[in-house]
């Protein structure tokens, strides 16, 4: 969860009386949004109300230069630059790249994308953030560029991936900084996690290393990110596929292992290295990644691969509570014509006893999403047993359906989307959003056609859907959508394609992030729109205005804030990119961007020159001290 009733629940201590905020939430997602919104609408619904409280800055222009720009009266500063360390005593950042992989293991990674606040005590100046490291460039982290190949590169590779848990806090200054922590560290590709839930311990999950098919060593494509009310963090592993040496085409692989391989694209060259890395020696390797990873920012604990929720690429995962307690997640898996899915515990969450935490995330129901004509909906259940979901349909046993739960939602007839990203949970509204990137072969002979909710023929712009769980229960097995934005939005005053990242603030403020391919970027049909950028969304007025735009190449995400409202964070990521994703050639690093420590900034932030972009997470305030929006 993102909004604030939430963040009260993940420090049950700060709670004077935990069954009034079980109650706010509650009214949250039901009564009060039934109060308001008696029916599904777009943003200019005659219904919606003025009771939100308005944005209150000055939308910015695009820009296409190599820098960050906020709104007026807001300062930025970054926080966590790719290879900044983790504890002041680890080694610090060298600009031309020659940090070993065992200082890469003790630094920030690359490509910050989801990212969580969670506060210590209740602060909102002083808390752990998680953030995610997608990918990385190859061609960028290594002095001389990615070849000749060697251990150690694929090792740096393995440690520029994962997560980061640092420990931050405003001082009396107002600047927030990172401090030394007992529990801040890295999660890499190397680190040792648990399968758990239903198919943790599968046949399929078998391997020469772990005969058990329940310990993995790391997680990869860690995209978006989630959090649960009891205040640990998810990491959702999205593309998996781009990280092993998979079958050439027309190579033997099942039905099942092509539908996860589509649009895999090599870009490391780990397989040389490590056996688990090359799909022809050890391809139950490749089960082991795709699920969502829960990680506690206070303890060492082991990450924990929930299995219940499903193997697909992953986006986000948004939290919420049904009216009697159960846990919600909302997730979305991001490529052309794939699905939505919920899954429901079975368990139900009291924030005054935590003794069956563990259960939550692997006992429930997953569900997947159709998107009915007339604006209805319907989640259908993958259990197996039910809805034909059984050995006949290739389907052994409920392992099988949640390890390859694409298959199973094709099974049932879910609604092929336009690509979704993140979802997020509108506590005060009662609804979820879900963005959908963009699907330029939606439509196009020899792809699905357009349905209701992606009604649009080769969606280059994408669009943002809302929808409303019948009787007002996250639970419910039925629900009514309508659209949000269709991007661009022609009568809008403010242009925006390829929303991505979302994030709900405590206001009910929707913060959107885009994500237009490094390649497309100013463009010609993308030239109206200037470098990615963050917009904020009034749900209920429809207003839409600029709130940041990025450097070149950058796309932008994971978007959080402090529970007061007055912090936010976003993140930087892959400013600079090539077209492909990989610096082909060592002089071509620097060639679209240097930022942030390229001439243009590096003076302003007073930070040492380095001719290399990087990743990083930025922290935003209001210069005046007030609440960010
Ligand atoms: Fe990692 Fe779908 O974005
Ligand atoms: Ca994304
Ligand atoms: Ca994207
Ligand atoms: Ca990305």
């Amino acid at each position: 969860m993102k909004t604030n009733p939430m963040d009260e629940f993940s420090e049950p201590t700060e709670c004077s009386n935990p069954s009034t905020r079980r109650d706010v939430l509650k009214l949250a997602i039901g009564g009060l949004a039934g109060m308001l919104l008696p029916g599904c609408s777009t943003i200019s619904g005659p219904e919606m109300g003025g009771t939100q409280p308005k944005l209150g800055f000055r939308s910015i222009p695009i820009s296409s230069e190599d820098v960050v720009h906020v709104a007026p009266g807001y300062d930025w500063r970054i926080l966590y630059a790719w290879g900044d360390p983790v504890q002041s005593s680890g080694p610090e950042f060298k600009s031309d790249a020659s940090n070993t992989a065992e200082d890469q293991f003790q630094q920030a990674g690359c490509h910050h994308d989801g990212m969580e606040f969670f506060p210590i005590g209740g602060s909102s100046t002083h808390g752990y953030l998680c953030l995610n490291h997608e990918s990385f460039d190859d061609g960028l982290i290594h002095p001389g560029g990615s070849l000749p190949t060697s251990q150690e590169k694929a090792k740096k590779g393995m440690a520029s991936c994962g997560v980061s848990v640092i420990e931050v806090k405003r001082n009396d200054r107002g600047i927030w900084q990172r401090l030394d922590s007992p529990v801040a560290r890295r999660i890499t590709a190397m680190s040792p996690m648990l399968m758990a839930g239903p198919a943790a311990g599968h046949a399929r999950l078998q391997t020469r290393v772990d005969p058990q098919g329940r310990t993995v060593f790391g997680t990869l494509g860690n995209c978006a990110a989630g959090r649960t009310p009891w205040g640990t963090y998810l990491t959702c592993e999205e593309n998996f596929q781009d990280f092993f040496k998979l079958p050439d085409e027309g190579e033997r692989v099942t039905k099942a292992e092509k539908r996860y391989m589509a649009d895999a694209g090599l870009m490391n060259h780990w397989h040389e290295f490590e056996d688990r890395f090359d799909f022809a020696k050890e391809p139950n390797e490749y089960n082991r990644f795709g699920w969502v990873v829960e990680i506690d920012p206070r303890q060492k604990a082991p990450p924990m691969k929930r299995t219940a929720l499903g193997r697909f690429r992953h986006e986000n995962a948004a939290l919420t509570l049904s009216k009697e307690n159960h846990v919600v997640v909302y997730m979305g898996d991001d490529s052309k014509f794939e699905y939505i899915y919920k899954f429901v515990s079975k368990g139900v969450y009291d924030p005054d006893d935590h003794s069956n935490i563990d259960d939550l995330l692997n006992v429930g129901t997953l569900y997947v999403a159709q998107f009915l004509d007339s604006r209805q909906g319907k989640w259908v259940e993958l259990t197996h047993g039910k809805n034909g979901l059984n050995k006949d349909s290739g389907f052994a046993d409920q392992g099988e359906v949640l390890i390859h739960a694409r298959l199973a939602a094709d099974h049932v007839g879910a609604t092929t989307m336009d690509r979704p990203e993140w979802l997020a949970v509108h506590e005060q509204l009662g609804e979820v959003f879900v963005s959908l990137t963009n699907n330029s072969k939606r439509g196009k002979s020899g792809y699905p056609a357009t349905n209701e909710a992606n009604s649009r023929k080769k969606n280059i712009h994408g669009h943002i859907l809302r929808w409303r769980e019948s009787g007002a229960d996250a639970a419910a097995t039925t629900f009514s959508w309508s659209p949000l934005i269709l991007c661009p939005d022609e009568e809008a005053d403010v242009h925006f394609s390829s929303p991505d990242g979302m994030h709900i603030d405590q206001r009910g403020i929707l913060w959107v992030q885009t994500d237009v391919s490094s390649s497309k970027l100013n463009t010609k049909k993308y030239e109206r729109f200037g470098n990615n950028q963050v917009l904020a969304v009034d749900p209920v007025s429809g207003d839409v205005r600029r709130f940041l735009t990025g450097p070149v190449r950058c796309e932008i995400t994971g978007l959080t804030t402090t529970p007061d409202g007055k912090t936010l964070f976003v993140n930087i990521q892959h400013p600079g990119q090539p077209n492909g994703g990989q610096t082909k050639e060592p002089q071509d690093v620097g060639k679209y961007s240097t930022w942030p420590d390229g001439e243009s900034e590096s003076a302003r932030m007073g930070r040492p020159q380095c001719g290399r972009p990087r990743c990083a997470t930025l922290v935003i305030q209001r210069k005046d001290g007030g609440v960010v929006g």
